[in-house]
This record gives C-alpha cells, sequence and structure tokens, in this order.
C-alpha cells in the first residue's frame, strides 16, 4: 500500500489506474480506523478493483469549539490497519494542501442540511460537501462507500452527486456496533468507562422504540420520542440534542410510522462527546 500526501499526485495516480481499466473505490474518512471504517473498505475492495482510503481531519467541518484540536490521530496505527484490509492507496493530506492560500468555494445542499445535525452544526455539512467534492475529483472513484452511522451525511452526499452529476455510484453501509450495541465511532475514543452505560442509552432507546413498532404498527410518533428520550434521561451524563423520527429519503419529519421511517438520534455525553445512533423503525 502506498500513502500519498500530495493532492497532484492522488490525482496523478487515479488518472493512471482509470486508463489502465481499474475501476476504483472510495473510502472517504477522517482516520483512527474502528471496525466500521474496515467494513468500508472491505466493501469497496469487494466491488472496486482497486481502493483508495482517504484520511482527512477536515477543518472545514469543524465548527470553532469543537474537537478539531483532540480529534484522534495515529497514521501508523491506521496505516497498518488499512494494509490489512488490502487497500491499494491512502491518501493522507495535509490542511493546507486541500485548502491553498485564497480557497473560496463552498458547496451547499440545501434543505437536507437544516435540521437534524445540521441544526446544531450550522456550517458542517457544507464543510463535508466541499471535501468530499474535492475528494471525489482527486480520486476520480468509481463508486464510494459511506456508512449509514451518519445517516443525514450520506443523504446529502447522494443528492450532491445526483445534483451535480458526479459520475460516481453511492454505496452505502448499515451501522457496525459493539458486541454491546453501542455504534463504532472515533470519538468513543473519548468515552470513560464510566460512561458507556450511558453511552449504551442510545442503543438501547432504539431497540426500545422498534419494540414499540412491532408491538402496535400504530403507535404515535409523539409517543415513541417521548419514550426515548425519557430511557436516555434516566442517565444524568446524558443531554438529547435531537430525537426525531424521519422519512429515509427526504428526512423530513413523519406524521406516522412508515417502512422508511427512521429514528435518529444525537446525545451529549457530559456535554463532551457528541454521538449519533439511528435505525428503521420497522422489520424489513
Ligand atoms: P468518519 O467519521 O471518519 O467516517 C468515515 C466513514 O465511516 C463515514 O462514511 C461514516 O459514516 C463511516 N462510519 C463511521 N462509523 C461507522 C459505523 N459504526 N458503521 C458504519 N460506518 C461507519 O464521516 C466522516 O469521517 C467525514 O465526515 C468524511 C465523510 C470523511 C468527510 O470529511
Amino acid at each position: 500500500m502506498k500513502i500519498v500526501t500530495a493532492a497532484a499526485e492522488i490525482q496523478q495516480l487515479a488518472q493512471k489506474l482509470r486508463s489502465d481499466g481499474y475501476r476504483i473505490g472510495l473510502v472517504p474518512t477522517m482516520g483512527w480506523f474502528h471496525e466500521g471504517h474496515l467494513s468500508l473498505m472491505r466493501t469497496a475492495k469487494m466491488k472496486a478493483d482497486k481502493v483508495i482510503v482517504t484520511l482527512f481531519v477536515n477543518p472545514m467541518q469543524f465548527a470553532e469549539g469543537e474537537d478539531l484540536d483532540s480529534y484522534p490521530h495515529d497514521l501508523e496505527r491506521d496505516r497498518g490497519l488499512a494494509e490489512k484490509e488490502g487497500v491499494d492507496l491512502l491518501f493522507a493530506p495535509l490542511a493546507a494542501d486541500m485548502y491553498g492560500q485564497g480557497f473560496k468555494t463552498s458547496v451547499h445542499v440545501a434543505g437536507l442540511t437544516e435540521g437534524l445535525c445540521g441544526g446544531d452544526r450550522p456550517g458542517h455539512f457544507d464543510g463535508v460537501s466541499t471535501v468530499v467534492s474535492k475528494l471525489f475529483n482527486l480520486t476520480l472513484p468509481h463508486l464510494a462507500v459511506f456508512g449509514e452511522k451518519d445517516f443525514q451525511q450520506l443523504a446529502v452526499i447522494r443528492q450532491m452527486v445526483k445534483d451535480l452529476d458526479f459520475p460516481i455510484e453511492i454505496i452505502g453501509h448499515p451501522i457496525v456496533r459493539e458486541a454491546n450495541g453501542l455504534a463504532m465511532s472515533s470519538r468513543n475514543s473519548y468515552l470513560r468507562e464510566e460512561e458507556i452505560t450511558a453511552a449504551l442509552s442510545l442503543s438501547k432507546s432504539i431497540g426500545h422504540a422498534r419494540s414499540l413498532v412491532a408491538a402496535d404498527p400504530a403507535v404515535s410518533v409523539a409517543h415513541i420520542i417521548t419514550a426515548v428520550k425519557e430511557l436516555i434521561h434516566r442517565h444524568r451524563e446524558c443531554s438529547v440534542d435531537y430525537v426525531e423520527i424521519v422519512d429515509r429519503l427526504s428526512l423530513a419529519p413523519c406524521s406516522s410510522i412508515t417502512a422508511d421511517s427512521v429514528l435518529v438520534l444525537a446525545v451529549k455525553i457530559n456535554q463532551r462527546v457528541r454521538l449519533l445512533d439511528n435505525s428503521l423503525l420497522t422489520v424489513q
């Protein structure tokens, strides 16, 4: 596996792979790999001939006061893990190379970015859409794999790809969880031992919401949301950023439960660690 840090070089290598007839699969990441990232890499490996993984903690998607500076980082560790998965190229640029002097462009996907995480983190998705556009142009993939853990992000990327005619197939990958149910995340490394029980309230409350729907498919949206918040707030470490039930594609709030209803949650643990989780509410 080759590590590339220069934007111009990765683009040249990608051009060469394309002209040699290879199908390129891309997995964009911010590093500190866990099994979630590694399963995305495996999916890319299965569906493409050559896999490019990008590792870039993108300053444009972090607001002032967020965890840009403390985001876990260990290139050697991640290099070893990616290599084991058979990744061909690891692109790990410096911020100065991605956003040079005089950088002026921002990609904004309207509507889909306004609620949920977009409401709590204004500008966040512009940072994501802009960097992902750049990564698409630098790595020239035929397909790109994104996790459903970041449910709104996946919807935003799909919309951007459609609107801007990127000739790239977007593949969504199901959430990878720890054995105890916790959705894997690089930010789980911020959790202290005694905070794990509180963090588990996200997946547990999702399980409860699904059982409410299984028992009564006509159960009201409001009833589920109240029950989920109540379960989470039993842990004094938890504060809810949002608990909503939205349509899988439009992200519009659901007025009743359908096969496309997704429960989405963002919860802060001790005002320090922001965790996301989501799930369809009906058994498919
Ligand atoms: P990061 O948080 O590193 O995640 C990289 C990819 O891994 C995303 O597509 C994310 O949804 C996926 N992922 C993370 N945890 C997962 C899990 N438990 N199960 C399945 N997939 C999981 O998301 C980003 O980076 C950035 O916003 C990025 C897209 C790279 C743009 O900077």
